[in-house]
């Protein structure tokens, strides 16, 4: 099978890596991908939402399934898309339809879903600019401090988490009149804060069954101890150590069966992944968000913990037998440290040579934004290598993730130092 994945991030790099070791994968095209999935695959330079130029190349490469990586193009429409054409329509595109993409593609049609369905989530309200008075209403009945929440996409930072209250009503005008996400703020969801840690749930779903892939924690602020911005993520770990049993029982009966009971029976036929963003207060799960795809550093750690042939399960999808796989799970610690450009998440240089990559043996080294040129890797973006390592205990895959980073360097490197420090 040829597979065409898009994206170009650390995920994607991992997705390739995987598959590249599948027994049934031929070819591996990546687009746009980046340094490392050149290594590993062809990359093709065209933007994950341009529809016709994938279209054209799945043509001319005998694509036979494509793998999409970010949000972006699954809320745009691309399952849509090849469903709609003669020539495409045969093809298997994992990842959700339009429709159920709305799962991340929109916060208010989120929060419905897991009302109508029972799912644990924090208390909410939807305003739009013709309720901002009732917005200001609630956010009276609500405790500090006060989240709100662009409904639609805003490159993960549609997300305000505010104390004074004054501030958060001013907030709230700014984003449903002054547009302050565009249109992706033309409503605002605005929720109950909930207090607890927060970890990662992986499903990868058929439509009629599915598979729960193991737990994963992602450390997405940009400063030592969870603090200062927030980034895309600055490292993960999987497991997540403070996950027992019962709180997994309780993942399972209270979040992922409704979920996927809901999807049956609203008729969404979900194909892909689902990423359910948790947080655990006291002792109950409740869910944050969802997203339609896999998380980017989590992909990092979650994937080298599979040991069976990605292909096969990627393929059990697309011919609905997604029940047929039995997963198989390393019991192994698998961590991963991005090592970043100076100044993200705010502006940063980019082409900055990247040294001793080479010397790197003992860990995967997963890029995100690489480019080559010659001989030479350089930086092309805010998140740059991510470092991951698998081994028996927590402590030795850190230690070694940290210690194969220090290898490499470039202009303005900058890594947390204390990815896993709450566990
Ligand atoms: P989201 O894009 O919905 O995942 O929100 C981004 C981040 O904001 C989450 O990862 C949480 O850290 C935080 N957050 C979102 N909603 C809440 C909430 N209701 N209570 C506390 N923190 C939240
Ligand atoms: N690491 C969080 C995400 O992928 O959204």
């Amino acid at each position: 099978m040829n597979i065409l994945i898009l994206g170009g991030g650390g995920r994607e790099h991992a997705f390739c890596w995987k598959l590249s070791k599948s027994k049934i994968v031929n070819d591996i095209f990546i687009a746009p991908g980046n340094a490392g999935t050149s290594e590993l695959g062809v990359n093709l330079d065209i933007s994950v939402n341009d529809f016709l130029a994938i279209k054209e190349e799945v043509i001319k490469n005998k694509i036979e399934m494509v793998l999409v990586g970010p949000e972006d193009p699954l809320v745009n429409g691309i399952h849509d898309f090849f469903l709609s054409d003669k020539i495409l329509n045969p093809i298997p595109v994992i990842g959700p339809t339009k429709k159920a993409a709305m799962l991340e593609g929109s916060k208010d049609f989120a929060k419905k879903f897991m009302e109508r369905n029972s799912i644990p989530t924090a208390k909410y309200a939807t305003f739009d600019k013709r309720t901002i008075k009732e917005g200001h209403k609630f956010l009276n009945t609500l405790k500090p401090p006060y989240v709100l929440k662009a409904d639609g996409l805003a490159a993960g930072k549609g997300v305000l988490i505010i104390n004074d209250l004054a501030q958060a009503k001013t907030e709230l005008s700014e984003m449903l009149v002054g547009k302050k996400f565009g249109s992706a703020s033309e409503k605002v969801v605005i929720e109950e804060f909930l207090k607890g840690i927060e970890l990662s749930c992986f499903l990868i779903t058929d439509g009629e069954s599915y598979l729960t892939l193991p737990l994963a924690k992602d450390y997405k602020r940009i400063g030592e101890g969870d603090t200062g911005l927030n980034t895309g993520g600055m490292g993960a770990v999987s497991p997540v150590s403070f996950v027992d049993e019962s709180f997994l029982n309780k993942i399972d009966e209270n979040i992922i069966k409704p979920t996927i009971k809901g999807l049956a029976q609203e008729k969404i036929n979900y194909v892909g992944f689902i990423f359910i963003g948790l947080i655990k207060v006291q002792n109950s799960p409740y869910v944050i968000e969802y997203n339609v795809r896999m998380g980017d550093p989590e992909t990092q750690v979650v994937l080298p913990r599979i040991k069976n042939d990605f292909g096969e399960i990627l393929s059990s999808i697309a011919s609905k037998e997604i029940s047929k796989i039995k997963l198989e799970v390393d019991h192994k610690f698998a961590t991963t440290i991005f090592a970043v450009s100076g100044g993200y998440p705010g502006s940063y240089e980019k082409g900055k040579k990247i040294r001793n990559i080479d010397e790197i043996q003992d860990s995967n080294v997963f890029h995100a934004g690489t480019v080559s040129k010659g001989s030479n890797i350089y930086t092309n973006g805010g998140r740059v290598l991510a470092i991951t390592s698998l081994e028996e205990s927590f402590k030795e895959a850190i230690n070694k993730s940290y210690k194969e980073l220090k290898k490499i360097n470039f202009d303005g490197m900058n890594y947390r130092k204390d990815i896993g420090f709450d566990l």
